[in-house]
């Protein structure tokens, strides 16, 4: 029979491997997926939002115009700053598109996910088996208890009325909380965004919110590129993704305070000092 003491430690440690195993994960997982466009400055286009090499998520002004000031506020609050016409979804073959999404990684903060790429398989729905790699240019505020990528698409829906400053009334596009139902209705948006609300119905068939399996990769350049984002800790990700290190969470990965696994390291370790007292 074992001593108290090393039943005491036997159990804590099944306990920690299960827990481990179950706890909130930085790097792949399932989420739910939902679809906007609100023309605001994006959460990830602010410099303290993150930990980028250059610049965060470029911005550009009301007309469209990339510009370099990333202190300016969001038009959506009467600033000046406003989401780029070229952060739009598109096809690259039938079973694969590129795009960007306002990110919300369940137990983690937005410098976990800011700029950093990620690839969906989606597991349900018209689009069930089709791949994308997105950025997370974005952070999804509307956090239901498990990760969720809302997928930025030009006439989905407008939160805070954004597009209305920027564009004007339009009998679809602008208004708050409405969005475009059908292909045709894209024809109320501005040029520039256009094909990106036709790949909603074209690519993505109009799915329902399908759910994903999703797993943080390299960013291509094709969407490096556009938001000229990239996370200081890119570089030290794809050397662990090239050693098939792909476990270990990000290095800049910063758990919310309070969730389980921040709650469990500190339980474990208060049972430790227990364990060491007896
Ligand atoms: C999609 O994911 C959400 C959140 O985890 C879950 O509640 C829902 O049941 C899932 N839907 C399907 C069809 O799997
Ligand atoms: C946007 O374009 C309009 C019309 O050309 C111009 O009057 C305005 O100054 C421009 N705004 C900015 C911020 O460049
Ligand atoms: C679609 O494009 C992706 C990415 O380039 C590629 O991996 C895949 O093989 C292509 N699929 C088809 C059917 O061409
Ligand atoms: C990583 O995994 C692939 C596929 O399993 C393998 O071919 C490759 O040799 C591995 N690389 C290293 C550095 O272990
Ligand atoms: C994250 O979850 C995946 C499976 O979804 C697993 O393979 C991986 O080991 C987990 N990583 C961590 C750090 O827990």
């Amino acid at each position: 029979m074992l001593s108290p003491r090393l039943s005491v430690a036997a159990v804590l440690l099944v306990a920690h491997s299960a827990l481990a195993a179950s706890s909130v994960n930085s790097t792949s997982g399932t989420g739910a997926t939902s679809f906007y466009w609100d023309c605001c400055k994006a959460s990830c286009s602010w410099t303290a939002h993150g930990s980028f090499v250059g610049n965060p998520v470029q911005v550009c002004n009301i007309n469209g115009t990339k510009i370099s000031d990333y202190t300016l506020g969001t038009g959506c609050n009467d600033g000046d700053s406003f989401s780029c016409l070229d952060q739009i979804p598109w096809a690259v073959n039938d079973t694969f598109s590129y795009g960007f999404v306002g990110a919300e990684i369940d137990g983690f903060l937005e410098s976990t996910w800011c700029c950093g790429c990620y690839e969906f398989v989606f597991t349900n729905g018209p689009v069930q088996g089709k791949r994308m790699v997105v950025q997370a240019s974005n952070t999804n505020y509307d956090a239901h208890g498990y990760s969720q990528f809302n997928l930025g698409i030009p006439g989905g829906y407008d939160y805070a009325s954004g597009c209305a400053t920027e564009f004007g009334a339009s009998p679809i596009f602008g208004k708050q909380n409405n969005g475009v139902l059908t292909r045709d209705q894209c024809d109320y948006l501005p040029d520039s965004l256009k094909p990106g609300c036709q790949w909603r119905f074209d690519w993505f068939l109009n799915a329902n919110k399908p759910n994903v399996t999703w797993k943080r990769v390299p960013c291509p350049t094709e969407l490096t590129d556009i938001t000229g984002c990239i996370r200081s800790d890119e570089a030290e990700f794809i050397a662990k993704a090239q050693t098939n290190d792909t476990t270990s969470p990000p290095p800049s990965a910063a758990s919310i305070v309070g969730s389980q696994s921040v709650q469990y390291t500190f339980a474990f370790a208060a049972l430790i000092s227990i364990f060491v007292a007896l």
